[in-house]
């Protein structure tokens, strides 16, 4: 019997339903392994606007970092998108990833063979045993850079800047994940035209020299874009920036059927992680049990499994996700004929009760 401390952040949008139903998986794995939960559910985001009127409260942060582990929903929505830039959601998102040292984003495509139907690439060719990880670097880079706009308004600037260390670890990260896979890695960059690119290429070549198992290969990130839609099943890990990383997973995560199943985890130098689906807010159909609940389910047995070494756990919830969409329980996202639809709450117990 294991006890862990988990910080949960509904956020906005389909936030909360999503991840109350990853806490009733949660639960039932706790349940049936003997282990104990504990959570603190704390605010960030836009709601965390409306109550305090910052993102970002410092209690959530002081939450975070005595917990073992944070599950995020998402935050974010139009109703705060009017707003100054140090107030807006994303704002908060970006100061916890850097408060808690996650700079090692991990986003895993897979496409599961019930969803073959769902992905836009129809060949199975294409897509067959899909599997790639998109090791994304989570806070440098431009996200962080300096951010200049003229007092007259007349220009804006933000800079693309990397230390040799923040390359360095990431690619570590990414070598490191690839031991445990195809031990292939792809450096997505765009080398032929920016400074900080030709740094992070030569980091990544140097790096390679620690790890003589894994092939490395470089990709210009347009042609890694083109690349991902006519020949995904090419990639094992794919390491880039942050902004690089955050548009190639969007990508990667559609052609594996739907953006409502995929995971995340982000990582620093201890064990606590933060844990999210790599989806948005979704605001157009908060609240109306009908978003897809298993990228967040899938982010919890991540938790489980990188964060609190629960290798068992984290299998039997994958595997009671298997077995529902087995049985051809589908949520609207991920519809296709002869299947029968069910909502967020619905989808969620039934995971549950498979585990
Ligand atoms: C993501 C999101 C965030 C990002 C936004 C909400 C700030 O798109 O996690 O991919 O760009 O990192
Ligand atoms: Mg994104």
């Amino acid at each position: 019997m294991a006890e862990f401390k988990i910080a949960l952040i509904p956020g906005d949008g389909i936030g909360p339903e999503i991840v109350s139903g990853a806490k009733v998986v949660l639960d039932a794995a706790a349940k049936k392994f003997g282990h104990s939960f504990n959570y603190t559910q704390v605010d960030m985001g836009g709601c965390a606007i409306d109550k305090y009127g910052v993102p970002l409260p410092e209690e959530t942060i002081k939450t975070c970092m005595e917990s073992d582990s944070v599950l995020l929903g998402a935050v974010g929505g139009p109703k705060w998108d009017s707003v100054p830039a140090e107030k807006r959601p994303e704002t908060g998102l970006l100061g916890i990833r850097k408060a808690l040292g996650l700079y090692a984003n991990l986003r895993p495509s897979i496409l599961k063979p019930q969803l073959a139907a769902a992905s836009p690439l129809k060949s199975e060719k294409l897509v067959s045993g899909l599997d790639i990880m998109v090791v994304r670097e989570l806070t440098g880079g431009i996200y962080f850079g300096k951010k200049q706009r003229a007092e007259d308004g007349s220009w804006a600037s933000d800079e693309e800047k990397y230390s040799v260390e923040e390359i360095r670890r990431i690619g570590k990260i990414a070598f490191e994940t690839a031991m445990l896979r195809k031990k292939r890695v792809v450096s997505v960059d765009k080398a032929n035209v920016l400074e900080s690119s030709r740094l992070w290429r030569f980091v990544m070549t140097e790096l390679a020299k620690d790890y003589p198992e894994v092939t490395l290969s470089h990709m210009y990130v347009d042609n890694a874009a083109m690349q991902l839609a006519i020949n995904p099943a090419q990639f094992d890990v794919i390491v880039t920036s942050n902004i690089f990383g955050d548009i190639l997973s969007d990508l990667s995560s559609a052609i594996a059927g739907s953006i409502g199943m995929l995971p995340s985890s982000s990582l620093g130098e201890n064990k606590r992680g933060m844990y999210e689906p790599i989806h948005g807010s979704a605001p157009d159909i908060a609240g109306l049990d009908i978003a897809n609940p298993i990228a967040t389910i899938i982010s919890a047995a991540m938790m489980l499994r990188m964060s609190f070494g629960l290798i068992e756990e984290a299998d039997a919830i994958e595997a009671a996700v298997d077995k529902v969409l087995d049985e051809g329980y589908r949520t609207a996202d991920i519809m296709s004929e002869g299947m029968e639809k069910v909502g967020t709450k619905k989808m969620a117990e039934l995971i549950s009760e498979r585990l």
